[in-house]
This record gives C-alpha cells, sequence and structure tokens, in this order.
C-alpha cells in the first residue's frame, strides 16, 4: 500500500533508540523528511547514522534535547523548524518514567513525572500545531501504554500521569478535527527495547527471581507469546500518518499481542 508520505515533514523526539527510534526509521523509509532527538548528542548521532543506513534516506537530522527542560523543546521546535520547515506528523514519544510503588515516589518524582510524561506532550503540540493549521493539515501520534487499559504494577508514573495524555489526545482531536488534524494515540504493551529489560531487573529485584525469569513471566500474559518489535510499532504510527488514516481521529489504538483482554 502506497502511504503518500514522501515529502511529509515529520518530528519523533525520544528517538536514539527503541520505540522512538522504530518510528522514525519508518518514516525514513516511507521518505519523509525527518528530525529526531534524544538527551545524548552521541547516541542521537548514533541513531541518526542507523536510519540513514537501514533506509538511505539523508533527509534525517538530529537534536539534543531533554523533554523535561521546557527551553529544550522550544529550541527543538525552532531546530526542527529551520530544518525541515513547518512540522506535519509530530510522533510523540518520551523517556520511560521511574518505576515505583505509591509509597516509594516522591514529591519530586511526581513532579518530573508530569514533566516528562504530559508536559512534554503539551509543548511540543503547542509548538507543531500552528504550522497544521496554517496548512489544514497535520497528524499528532501520542505513543503512550497499555497502562490506559490496566495500570502495570510499580509502575505509578506510567499508570497515573499517561491517563492525562489520553485526555489531552482525544480533547485535540475534537478542538482540531476541523481544521484537517488528526490526533491518536498508540497503547502499545511489551515490545523489546531497553526498557523491557529495565522493568524485568526491576521485577527480578523485587522478587528474587533471576531477569530471565521475569522476561518469562512477562509474557505469559501475552497470547501471541513474544514481545513486539519496534518497527510493528513504527509500521502503526506510518499509517495513521498517511491520508489514508484521513477518519481515524481520537482513537487510543492497542498493539499488544492481544495482552489486554477487556473488549472496550
Ligand atoms: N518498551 C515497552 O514495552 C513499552 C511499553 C509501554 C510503554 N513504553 C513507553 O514507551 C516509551 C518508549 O519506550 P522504549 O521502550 O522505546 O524506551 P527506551 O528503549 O529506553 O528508549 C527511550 C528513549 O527515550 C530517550 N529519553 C529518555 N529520557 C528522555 C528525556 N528526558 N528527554 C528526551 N529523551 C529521553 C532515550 O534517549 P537518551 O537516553 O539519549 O535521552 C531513548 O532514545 C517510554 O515512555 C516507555 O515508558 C514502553
Amino acid at each position: 500500500m502506497e502511504l503518500g508520505l514522501k515529502g511529509k515533514t515529520a518530528l519523533v523526539p525520544a528517538a536514539s533508540k527503541g520505540i522512538g527510534l522504530g518510528i522514525a526509521t519508518v518514516l525514513a523509509a516511507e521518505g519523509c523528511r525527518v528530525v529526531i532527538s534524544s538527551r545524548d548528542q552521541n547516541s542521537i548521532e548514533r541513531a541518526k547514522k542507523q536510519v540513514l543506513q537501514q533506509t538511505g534516506n539523508r533527509e534525517v537530522y538530529e537534536f539534543k534535547a531533554d523533554l523535561t527542560v521546557k527551553s529544550d523543546i522550544e529550541q527543538l521546535i525552532k531546530s526542527a523548524k529551520q530544518k525541515i520547515g513547518g512540522i506535519d506528523i509530530l510522533a510523540y514519544n518520551t523517556g520511560p518514567p521511574k518505576p515505583g510503588t505509591f509509597a516509594e515516589l516522591t514529591d519530586a518524582d511526581w513532579e518530573e513525572g508530569v514533566r516528562l510524561l504530559l508536559m512534554s506532550a503539551v509543548r511540543l503540540t503547542k509548538g507543531v500545531l500552528p504550522g497544521m493549521v496554517e496548512k489544514r493539515w497535520g497528524r499528532l501520534i501520542f505513543v503512550t501504554s497499555t497502562t490506559l487499559r490496566q495500570p502495570i504494577p510499580n509502575l505509578l508514573l506510567s499508570n497515573t500521569v499517561r491517563l492525562s495524555l489520553a485526555g489531552l489526545s482525544k480533547s485535540l482531536a475534537t478542538e482540531y478535527g476541523p481544521k484537517g488534524i488528526t490526533s491518536n494515540g498508540i497503547m502499545q504493551g511489551h515490545i523489546l527495547t531497553d526498557r523491557q529489560r529495565q522493568l524485568a531487573e526491576d521485577v527480578s529485584k523485587r522478587t528474587g527471581k533471576s531477569v530471565e525469569e521475569a522476561a518469562k513471566q512477562v509474557l505469559a500474559e501475552v497470547p501471541a507469546g513474544r514481545c513486539g518489535t519496534v518497527d510493528e510499532v513504527g509500521y502503526l504510527a506510518a499509517f495513521l500518518a498517511s491520508d489514508k488514516a484521513g477518519y481515524i481521529n481520537g482513537a487510543m489504538i492497542s498493539i499488544d499481542g492481544g495482552m489486554i483482554r477487556s473488549v472496550f
């Protein structure tokens, strides 16, 4: 299927590895001009080289930006616009929050969690929307988690703050749908990245099980019997970014191998 993404401009933050890099790679393979970012200059440069190697697309640009810092986000938006012009597609991704139970998390952890998981999305969206409104075309795609449907033990920040992101996406769909912009979310389950390994280590520490056992235990809940890949999330994001998905607006789409059992 031709997605018609050639020449579109895309911003994918938190993309030096994992899901963000997977999405950026698929968008670059589809011919988008892509800006990627992360906190570490070396990692994001490596990621850019990897995208170039895998896709042959030379129009991939990297910037350093910590998504918990307002001025970094403002600078990222400015630099991205200078490089690729207005942003057609915001494929919002962010770093993983600190794991922890309610008893373990401090006030400072909560404030950091809100900056990382919610305010970064608000600020990036504010930065890209005016150009989308002017063009009367835009795609907002928010990477969230299955935690929206079912809270995950020891991930209190994710369980709580990401629900606000879902509210934001749905509200944007209503406000900006009439202006040719769609806003949707992706609720991914277990996707094979460093974050999955980090979570398995966390379970191992808490339960005394080995990391391998902890990882296996996670998969016992997944009918597909495996973790998803970052490419699979990337293909979903690319479809949502395309004109073919023009009538999908205000949706939260699961990609979890059948893990969440509820019907709605
Ligand atoms: N993998 C899963 O199974 C899964 C499931 C549900 C939800 N999620 C969520 O999906 C998102 C991506 O997960 P992932 O598995 O791809 O994680 P990952 O492999 O650990 O990659 C995280 C990316 O975020 C960047 N990052 C971290 N903190 C940042 C910050 N403050 N500002 C800017 N960039 C930052 C990292 O680069 P630098 O270190 O260079 O900054 C890296 O590129 C996370 O929010 C995660 O919690 C993941």
